[in-house]
């Protein structure tokens, strides 16, 4: 069936209200995403015919709910091209699964004196963990520089990757710039080194193909929210071998194999980093959302965003006192950042808001990225498979009015 993103639109509920009193124009997908009716369906019907706690029952319904949560591993795991479901933790968010690499992985491995490599354009969630991590273990971070065009300096790369660097921690798609990441080179590069990969796959993940395998990387991270799954579920993905020589992360119920009053072992993963009642509704709707996804088709939604961020970049190109941040289309996914000249963002948000269009201004969870570009923040597009070419036509409208308002000296 060909790609319609009218009808899809269809099968997201809240799509057809309205904001202010105009048609909601939802382009903060960068943010979170919006649910079709399937994922939404889905969590209801677990919660009406399955409702159990996992694992620990020999009951039906305890018994059900536990392959439903299984079942939803190995769906995970074929999404991203992963061979053995084992390597598929489940986490709340990209947060937590970093986190998890960074206290379980990194207390154990990183000396003194040793490296980790990110870059200027990670989120706070691919950064405070490292942060954290290099206080408590003398170890220090480094960063790949990004470039004014907005790309990542690929000569920085090779010059910071040495022999003290344990892992090169980056983001497959920036955030705020819309730059899709040299993945393979970065892999090659780091594994040649001696380092581990852990990408941070909370923006591209949900937005481009992308196989674990295929590719080698040793961590990923993304969030089910970001992807039309549920919010409260991420996973982490892992090499087994790394997985199965880390410490536990959390400690508790459901992640030990013998407990005594004075020790514990520990379980095999993934069950060792799961400690505690999963999120089992939120597994179910994230194995609804891949569905949803797999039957649209990753291609398909990559295409779809291209096309929309290329007309989007022409409309904002028209514009004079725009400010586009981010490279030309051949390195970019669906988001944009601008601002406009002598107004905050905050106001352009106001004034989007006040049409109808849902937006994200200010820093992004990127405030190193906005020191480097010498700005306090930015207002951000971000499209996913449900947004239309009509819907665009708001971004010229928005902005005269905030014109309008802003430059003209008129009150409000
Ligand atoms: C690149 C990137 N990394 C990490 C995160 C954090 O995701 P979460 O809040 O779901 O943990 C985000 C969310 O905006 C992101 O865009």
């Amino acid at each position: 069936m060909t790609f319609d993103p009218v009808r899809i639109r269809h099968d997201f509920p809240i799509l057809s209200r309205k904001v202010r009193g105009k048609s909601l124009v939802y382009f903060d997908n960068a943010a979170t995403t919006q649910k079709p009716a399937p994922v939404i369906e889905a969590i209801s019907q677990y919660y009406k015919t399955t409702n159990a706690n996992v694992h620990r029952g020999v009951h039906t319904l305890s018994e059900e709910a536990t392959t439903a949560l299984e079942e939803a591993r190995i769906r995970v795991a074929q999404f991203i091209g992963a061979a053995d479901p084992a390597t598929i933790i489940f986490t709340r968010n990209t947060t937590e699964a970093i986190n998890l690499v960074a206290y379980a992985w990194g207390r154990k491995n990183l000396k003194k004196g040793e490296e980790i490599l990110l870059t200027e354009m990670e989120h706070h969630s691919n950064l405070i963990p490292w942060q954290i991590l290099s206080q408590e273990t003398g170890a220090k971070i480094q960063t790949i520089t990004v470039t004014p065009e907005g790309t990542l300096d690929m000569e920085s790369f090779r010059k910071n990757l040495n022999s003290r660097t344990r892992l090169v921690a980056f983001a497959a798609m920036s955030n705020v710039l819309g730059t899709i990441n040299p993945i393979q080179e970065i892999v090659e590069g780091a594994h040649r080194n001696g380092s581990l990969v852990l990408v941070d796959g909370a923006a591209a993940i949900p937005h481009l193909p992308f196989n674990v395998s295929a590719s080698n990387v040793d961590f990923l991270a993304f969030s089910g929210h970001k992807m039309l799954g549920p919010t409260g579920v991420g996973v982490l993905y892992g090499k087994k071998e790394l997985l199965e020589a880390m410490p536990p992360f959390l400690g508790g119920g459901g992640m030990i194999q013998q407990v005594s009053l004075e020790t514990a072992t520990y379980a095999a993963p993934p069950t060792r980093f799961e400690a505690g009642t999963p999120d089992i509704a939120g597994a179910i709707g994230l194995r609804a959302a891949i569905e949803y996804l797999h039957k649209v088709g990753l291609e398909t939604v990559q295409q779809h965003e291209r096309e929309l961020t290329r007309k989007a970049l022409e409309l904002l190109r028209s514009e004079p006192e725009v400010v586009l941040y981010g490279p030309g289309l051949e390195h970019r996914g669906g988001i944009i950042s601008f601002n406009l000249e002598g107004v905050h963002p905050h106001d352009v948000g106001t004034i989007f808001d006040s049409e109808g269009v849902a937006i994200r201004v200010g820093h992004h969870c990127c405030q190193p990225l906005m020191k480097k570009f010498k700005i306090s923040g930015t207002a951000r597009l971000s499209f996913y498979l449900y947004n239309t070419e009509e819907e665009l036509e708001a971004i010229p409208r928005a902005l005269h009015k905030v014109k309008k308002i802003f430059k003209s000296g008129v009150k409000v």
